[in-house]
Formats: C-alpha cells, structure tokens, sequence
C-alpha cells in the first residue's frame, strides 16, 4: 500500500487548457441514440470520436423513434436520447409524445429529422425538445448540439448530489452509500462519482479495493485550481461507470476543514458527473452541517436504537430548518434484526423523526462482513441477495427515478422536460 497524503503525493500535472483548443470537454453523460439508417448511425459513431466527447459514453441502436420507445418501456433513459425520424411532419409530436411517456424527467432529447420545416422546428423546440437537426448533417453539428446543451457557459449543472451520513457512528451509512452508488451505476448505466469526505477514516477505498496514489486530499489541497481535466486526473476508476475520490485515511495531521473547503469540488463533480454520491462522516462540524444544507438529497442512516432515535431526530429537525425549500430528509434503518437485541419498529423510528421511510435493511453480518474484508459490493459477493433490490430502490428514488419496478413504468414516471410545457 502507498499511503500518500494529499502533501507528499506528487501534484497532478499541470491540465492542458480547454480554452487553448477552444474545445470543452462533454462531462461524463450517457447518450444512445436511435437511427433509422444505417448512414445515420455511422454518423453519430463518427459525433463519437469527436475529442470534446471522449468521456461520453455513446451508444447506438436500430429502429428509430419507435425502437427508444419500446426499449424505454422497460430500460431507465440515459442523459440524452438522440432519435432520428423519417414520420412525416405531422405525425412527429404525436410519437414524441409516447416518448416521453416512458422517460425520465432529467432525459433530454435531440431529434433528428428529415423535414426541413421550420414551424415543425418551432413547436418542437417550444415543447421541450432541446434540439432538431435536419438530415443530412456532419458530426461537427451533432457535437455542437450536444455539447451547447451540456457543456455551454452557464449549461445548468448535469449532477444530482446524494448525501448519506448516519445517526450515529458505525450505523451503515458508507457501506449503504457504496452499494446504493454501485446499484445506481449497474441500473441506470450513469456515471456515479463517490466523494469520501471522511478524510482520517473514510473507506471508500477499502471498499472498493483500491488503493489510488490520489483523492479527496490532493482536491483539497489545490482548491481553486481544480479545473474537470484535473478532477479526473486525481479520481480513480473503481469499476465501470464508478470513480472514486478517496480520503487519505492517515492520522499524520489533523483534518479542520473549513465550512466551504468542499465547496469547490462539489460543483466541479456536479459539472462532470450525472450522479455524485457523498459519504459523510458522523460529525457535527460547520462544513458537514453546509454539506447537509446544499446538496440535492439527503438519507439519514440509522440502527433502531434509541440513541439512533434520538440523533436522527435532531438531524431530521435541523436538515429541515436548514433547507426549508429542498428536499426532506430521508431514512434508512439498518441493521434490523440484531439477535437479541430489543428494537425500534421501523416505522414507529421513521414516525417519531417524521422521515420518509425508503429502506429497512437486514442485519446480516456474514454477507456484510464477506463483502467488507474482500473489498466488493453486496452484489458482488451476493448478487442474489434481496438486500440488492433496497439498494436499487434507494438508488432510484434519490436520483429522482420511479418507485420501484412493480409499480411499472410509464405513468409512473414524471414528464421529462422535453413535452412537458404542452402539456402544463
Ligand atoms: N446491515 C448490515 N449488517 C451487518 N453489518 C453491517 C450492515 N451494514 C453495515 N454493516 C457493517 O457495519 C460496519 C460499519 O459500517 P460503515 O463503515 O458503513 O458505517 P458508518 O456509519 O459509515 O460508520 P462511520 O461512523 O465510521 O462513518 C461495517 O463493518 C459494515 O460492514
Ligand atoms: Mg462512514
């Protein structure tokens, strides 16, 4: 193991300058696209080679608008959804219509057509679409579509910030955060960027069996010189569509962050990545407590015990009269179960804290305890394991997905952006 800390690593090297190149980098976004012709796959492969697009991941599939919405029946949409339609111009909003019925709020659509109708363009624009390009054009144009919807000066931030902290130490909340974002990535096929910022013990690198040169330190340690090209330098690929910022987790100084010392690579991480997970350490400190105020979502992790009780109370209280607007706290008991030790009923805790209940996890120190001495993921070491649905459950409620698959989709789902003004 190298155990470097943030001061003895070596700097990052110096990152090459976007405006040099006049190019920005697309953040880590999912794109697929549905092509009618097979000319028009080959040219949104050809967007794909495009430098500003090397962290995207691009992919391509048959049948068109009628083939995203069969597949979005039953699949999570991906960032963006590039369709091509050959219907004739009348009939286009009708079919975008059964689109958006089986997307995403978040999902955002380019169509690309064969009309050259400029009222078509209008009325679509006006529902939502956020771009219609007629076909036949280059890669360059589809690059510049996308890359003005995502990565534009002012393009709102594509990342949703996930909390999780627990109610008191040892509860579960990282070992939850780290199986809810492996969940997340395995579902929704996004990108998900963990942040471990419990600096002197955190475990996300245990967890995930990693032991990067780089993390979490060296972010802090250049703040305000943090650029995406340096983040990514300094983050490490866990697995597919996981990284990893890591704390140092070395006791060789103390660690007396400031209230906005994390400010800076939250919104950097929230520009590249669309899932951003934070692992919160049980600290009561002026930068947990800004944290817990500003981020998208917050899941309070707690046993059901009387002293859980009692802290989740007073963190539900607080994380609602901080964020009075935002979203309410969320609860997840763990470790339920516990032989024989007396417990709280889960919904009696999630009444008496007046949290929303959103998973009630199983005390179960084999598998646990495989998965954390082997460096994997519950559904690693027990891919059959239904601890694995609460995990995904969780997963898709705090990035905003339905409920679970039972309740099916479609109607469950919120209107994307893209339709959702006609129909206001
Ligand atoms: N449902 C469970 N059943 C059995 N063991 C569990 C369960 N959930 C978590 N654990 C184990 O409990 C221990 C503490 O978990 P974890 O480190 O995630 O807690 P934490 O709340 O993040 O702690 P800290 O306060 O140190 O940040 C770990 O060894 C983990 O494997
Ligand atoms: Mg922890």
């Amino acid at each position: 193991m190298s155990f470097l800390t943030g001061k003895d690593a070596k700097p990052a090297e110096e990152p090459a300058t976007e405006v040099a190149t006049g190019a920005r980098l697309l953040p880590r976004i999912t794109i697929q696209a549905f092509c009618e012709h097979s000319q028009t796959a080959e040219l949104v492969e050809a967007a794909a080679h495009d430098r500003r697009m090397s962290k995207v991941a691009l992919t391509t599939h048959n049948g068109g608008l009628e083939g995203a919405v069969e597949s979005y029946k039953s699949n999570p949409t991906p960032n963006l959804i590039i369709v091509e339609t050959s219907l004739p111009t009348e009939e286009i909003p009708h079919a975008l219509d059964r689109l958006a019925e089986v997307c995403d709020a978040s999902t955002r659509l380019i169509v690309l057509g064969h009309v050259n109708d400029v009222l078509l363009y209008r009325e679509l624009i006006r529902s939502g679409v956020s771009e219609y390009l007629v076909l036949p054009t280059d890669a360059h144009t589809i690059v510049s579509a996308i890359s003005d919807l995502f990565a534009a000066e002012g393009a709102a931030p594509i990342g949703r910030t996930i909390g999780f902290v627990t109610a008191k130490g040892g509860a579960g909340a990282s070992t939850i955060a780290h199986n809810v974002a492996w969940a997340i990535s395995q579902h929704l096929k996004q990108d998900v960027l963990i942040l471990d910022m419990d600096l002197p013990f955190g475990t996300a690198g245990l967890n995930f069996n990693q032991d990067p040169p780089h993390g979490m330190a060296d972010v802090l340690a250049a703040t305000g010189k943090v650029d995406p090209t340096m983040l990514d330098r300094l983050m490490s690929k866990a697995a597919n569509h996981i990284n990893l910022l890591t704390a140092p987790a070395m006791l060789d100084k103390t660690f007396d962050q400031g209230e906005r010392d994390f400010e800076q690579v939250m919104e950097l991480a929230q520009k590249t990545t669309p899932v951003v997970i934070l692992d919160i350490p049980h600290a009561w400190t002026a930068w947990v407590r800004h944290t817990l105020a500003t981020i998208d979502e917050v899941v309070i992790v707690a046993e059901p015990d009387l002293a859980n009780l009692r802290n989740a109370k007073n963190l539900s209280d607080t994380i609602k009269a901080l964020r009075p607007t935002e979203s309410e706290p969320l609860l997840v008991v763990n470790k339920i179960g516990v032989p024989k030790r007396p417990e709280i009923s889960p919904q009696e805790f999630a009444t008496s804290i007046e949290c929303k209940l959103l998973g009630q996890i199983p005390f179960d120190a084999v598998t646990f305890g495989t998965a954390a001495n082997n460096g994997q993921m519950l559904a690693e070491v027990a891919p059959n394991n239904r601890i694995n649905d609460i995990f995904r459950t969780i997963g898709m409620h705090v990035t905003g997905r339905s409920a679970p698959e039972a309740a099916g989709k479609g109607s469950a789902f919120k209107m994307p952006s893209f339709l959702k003004l006609k129909k206001a």
